[in-house]
């Protein structure tokens, strides 16, 4: 059975979450195996199909790797890291807000959540909590997304 499914992100449509809870923070290595996770991840990344709306450069691109990791160690309960957000902003907000200066589809977001999805699998880890995780990116990466389809018109009216 395929554990990490992906429903479709819908324009307008409520998005609920929870953030990986301290088990899965102990379960997957602390700040050392968040590191290892997310590095792997932004390696895929680099591979990807959405590697464009990344620097390039590899010594940019490493620069965002840090940076982005720091942000989930700290969603996932670990040292408050990451400062990028003003004072007193909330957290989802910012990153929310972030995201609206690329133009992300759900095609980006399924390409994205692919490499996280493999990134998990060969983490070694309890299987059950990695589950926490990916309900907390599949959930959260809908937000992302700010280009949805136009209808087409209807030619014959
Ligand atoms: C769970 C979903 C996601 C989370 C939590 C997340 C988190 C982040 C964070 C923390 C940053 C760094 C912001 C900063 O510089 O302060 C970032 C940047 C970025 N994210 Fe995401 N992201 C998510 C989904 C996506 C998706 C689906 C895409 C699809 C393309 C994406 C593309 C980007 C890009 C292009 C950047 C900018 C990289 C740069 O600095 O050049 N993200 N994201």
């Amino acid at each position: 059975m395929e554990r990490f499914k992906i429903t479709p992100a819908v324009k307008g449509e409520k998005v609920t979450f929870s953030n990986p809870g301290p088990e899965f923070y102990e379960a997957v290595g602390g700040e050392e195996g968040m590191r290892k996770l997310m590095y792997h991840f932004y390696d895929l990344i680099y591979e990807s199909d959405i590697h464009n709306f990344f620097p390039q450069d590899p010594e940019a691109f490493q620069e965002v790797k840090e940076k982005n990791t720091k942000f989930f160690i700290q969603r996932c309960g670990g040292p408050k890291l990451y400062n990028e957000a003003d004072a007193g902003e909330d957290l989802d907000h910012y990153m929310m807000r972030f995201h609206d200066d690329f133009s992300i589809n759900e095609k980006a977001r399924v390409e994205w959540l692919g490499c996280m999805r493999e990134a998990l699998k060969k983490h070694e880890m309890d299987e059950d909590l990695k589950l926490d995780f990916w309900n907390y990116v599949e959930a959260f990466s809908k937000l992302t997304v700010n280009q949805f389809p136009e209808k087409r018109p209807n030619p014959w009216f």
